[in-house]
């Protein structure tokens, strides 16, 4: 009877010993391991066109929360299926999603001509801003956002483009929170964007 208890009590111990160790790592680390090495310095100046044909960048983003993704058109999974989730997003945060910046940044930006976004989202929420710029402004702000792309030929003259496909969260002053966790489900996403409204 007495040893089962005292080595219930040694694991009980142990796992609170761990629980600090991690909780102390947070501490340190400030933010969870996987956006450590770059959630300092995620997001910055840029400037681009909307589908709309509409100047926007970093400066007129501020005021709001903003969220953030980068994407192509052509993409046949990973980006209408964040897209939906980020218009279901939109849905479930009702009036308050006026308060919000939804943006998807084209990484094809010689496709994703303002016209090509504009026809695009329209399967999407018309609250999302598409944007996209030159090649070289494009390689800027994913370069800011610290996003992987690259184009990649495939068989019969055909291209995908590789691409991060995190969201990022941004607040009020266009500082990078945390990534959106968006994969956690949506009501878990809605949340973290309340937090900052
Ligand atoms: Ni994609």
């Amino acid at each position: 009877m007495k040893n089962p208890t005292r080595l219930a009590v040694l694991v009980a111990f142990a796992a609170l010993g761990l629980g600090i160790i991690a909780a102390a790592a947070v501490l340190i680390t400030g933010s969870p391991p996987q956006i450590t090495a770059t959630g300092g310095d995620i997001g910055g100046a840029f400037s681009l066109i909307d589908q709309k044909g509409r100047a926007v960048s970093d400066a007129s983003l501020k005021g709001k929360p903003s969220i953030v993704f980068f994407g192509f058109t052509h993409c046949p999974e990973v980006c209408p299926t964040t897209l939906a989730e980020m218009s279901t997003v939109l849905d479930l945060l009702g009036g308050d999603a006026d308060n919000v910046n939804t943006v998807f940044v084209s990484v094809d930006p010689e496709c994703d001509t303002r016209e090509m976004l504009g026809e695009y989202l329209t399967a999407f929420d018309p609250r999302i801003i598409g944007l996209t710029g030159t090649i070289e402004e494009i390689n800027a702000v994913a370069k800011a956002y610290r996003v992987y792309f690259k184009k990649v030929a495939l068989e019969g003259g055909d291209y995908t483009v590789d691409h991060t496909a995190l969201v990022y969260l941004m607040d009020k002053e266009g500082k990078f929170v945390a990534p959106l966790p968006i994969a956690a489900g949506p009501e878990k996403a809605v949340d973290s964007i309340r937090k900052l409204l």
